[in-house]
């Protein structure tokens, strides 16, 4: 169910009342209670290294930008309620992207409308002209959506604005002559606009998602943009969201292209919502893919609208990025009671090109292994039927890596099972002569809050060709984040089983699955 017609759910109550006045014109700047309070982060099912928001709805991350020494997200945040509603941007500070720190609400609704998602840019050189040489202003593009409109069928009710802090991401002003980008075309779909400098032309250029496409507009100071193209798939027909884009450089070489990402709203490789990504090139004016169509960022059905920080040093020279860990699917239902939603490990972007293929390979961010802790060495292993792993960690906290001898794997299948003394069970199960890898989470619950979370197992596909198989396997008392062979395939599940998980086990069938390494670290949580 969309959220939008999850909305249409709650139109009889008191809730959506307090939602239209919100976002009416009379509103100016919302008064909330921004006081941050302390809080246990010990809740069934809380994640315990991923971001989560102390309380109540968050979805996408938003404005994301790294600026004297401090990682800043901004994510799309209802401040009322653990269901979505008008948008706030909801706000937190990092050193190193891993432990966060709350700060208050950066972006409120307004006369125009709630603020969706978008991205900010350090303007370093201060091209707008909204800051000083010495201290540049950092920008914010964000879509305006008004309700009003919205429910009048105006069709113009998403238009783009601009908001920039001047004091480095705390305090944010609203640009007086808002929108910057109107939607003159009257397109329904129209927003999360995302800026990238492009150097050869010295121009801002500025992506956003118009219903089945993306369109560019260029600037030379970040409020005066001009329509320059678009970018589709011939037929396609699906809601496109959240795009980004930036220049790579292809692993190990000189060569430069342009990568696009775009979430898809629907059809995705395990249904719902999921984040794609093209390889091309972009000239300043148009972006033309190697590929016809796209390639998935991540195979799980839990991370969405995955975004890239700004302004990281180009001596670190990463490419850095989040994604939002749940799907629209079921968003809105999970059974968190306090908050709803966690964003996926920050992670580090590669381009890889074997042959002409070029591929987007992920990983957790080389600074998340600062919270390893006690590790459990079991060398190498031999599995048939099934073994518990015991050591010093807690299954429901936990990383795993696993490299599996695939040549001397008689085995068909084999695989790793959480689960807990309900007989709950989470398993990852590999299939050679499938060529698949499946997340089943059909049994993760017994209590099933959505017939969409529990109808289907996922898969991937997965190459049994190499001699060796990597699996690292990262679980957080809600999540799994599986990542094969150093990133060349990621997936990304969310479960939650009555009671954590407390025991994990290898299993294989039909034969010995070999593996020649199996370690295990117990992982330390990051809200104390
Ligand atoms: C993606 C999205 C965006 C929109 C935001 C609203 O998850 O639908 O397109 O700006 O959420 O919260």
């Amino acid at each position: 169910m969309s959220k939008y017609s999850f909305l249409k759910l709650f139109s009889l109550t008191a809730l959506v009342i307090v939602l239209l006045i919100a976002c009416t014109d009379v509103v100016t700047e919302k008064i909330v209670d921004n006081t941050i309070t302390q809080n246990s982060y010990h809740e069934k099912h809380r994640p315990q290294f991923h971001f989560t928001p102390e309380a109540n709805w968050m979805n996408d991350p938003n404005g994301m930008f790294y600026y004297e020494g401090k990682y800043h997200l901004f994510y799309q945040y209802f401040p009322d309620s653990t269901v979505w509603g008008p948008m706030h941007w909801g706000h937190a500070e990092s050193n190193d992207m891993v432990h966060w720190k709350h700060l208050p609400i950066g972006l409120f609704p307004d006369s125009i409308g709630c603020i969706f998602s978008g991205g900010a840019v350090v303007d370093n050189n201060n091209t707008s002209k909204l800051g000083t040489e010495t201290n540049p202003p950092i920008v914010a593009t964000f879509t305006h959506h008004n309700f009003d409109g919205e429910k009048a069928k105006t069709n113009d009710f998403q238009k783009q604005s601009i908001a920039y802090s001047l004091d480095g991401g705390s305090k944010w002003i609203k640009y007086k002559h808002n929108p910057v980008i109107p939607n003159t075309d009257k397109i329904k779909d129209f927003r999360d606009p995302k800026v990238v400098w492009h150097e050869e032309t010295k121009k801002w250029i500025l992506v956003l998602a118009a219903y089945d496409r993306v369109k560019f507009y260029a600037s030379t100071n970040l409020i005066d943009w001009k329509f320059i193209s678009d970018f589709g798939i011939k037929g396609d027909k699906r809601l496109w969201e959240c795009p980004d884009l930036f220049p790579m450089k292809v692993e190990g070489s000189k060569e430069e292209k342009w990568v696009l990402i775009v979430s898809i709203q629907k059809e995705a490789p395990n249904e719902g919502t999921a984040t794609s990504y093209f390889v091309g090139e972009f000239n300043g004016t148009e972006f033309k893919s190697e590929i016809e169509s796209q390639k998935w960022l991540d195979w799980g059905t839990d991370n969405y609208a995955f975004v890239t920080w700004n302004n990281v040093p180009k001596k670190d020279g990463r490419i850095l990025g989040m994604g939002w860990m749940s799907n629209w699917q079921y968003a809105q239902i999970v059974p968190t009671e306090k908050w709803r939603s966690a964003m996926t490990l920050p992670r580090e972007l590669k381009l890889i090109k074997s042959e002409s293929n070029y591929a987007l390979h992920s990983l957790p961010v080389k600074e998340f292994k600062s919270l390893r802790g006690k590790l459990t060495s079991l060398g190498a292993l031999e599995i048939s039927d099934e073994k518990i792993l015991e050591g010093d960690f807690s299954a429901a906290q936990s990383e795993l890596d696993l490299t599996i001898d695939l040549k001397n794997t008689r085995a068909n299948s084999f695989g790793l099972k959480l689960q807990n003394d309900l007989g709950e069970n989470l398993v990852v199960k590999f299939n050679k002569s499938e060529g698949k890898m499946y997340i089943d989470r059909t049994n993760s619950r017994k209590n099933k809050f959505s017939e969409e979370f529990f109808k289907n197992i996922h898969s991937a596909p997965i190459d049994f060709e190499n001699e060796k198989l990597n699996i690292r396997l990262i679980i957080d008392a809600a999540s799994i984040e599986i990542f094969i062979d150093n990133g060349a395939l990621s997936f990304t599940s969310i479960f939650f089983p009555t009671k954590d998980f407390t025991t994990m086990s290898l299993f294989a069938n039909d034969g010995v699955a070999k593996i020649m390494e199996a370690k295990i670290y117990a992982l330390d949580g990051i809200w104390n």
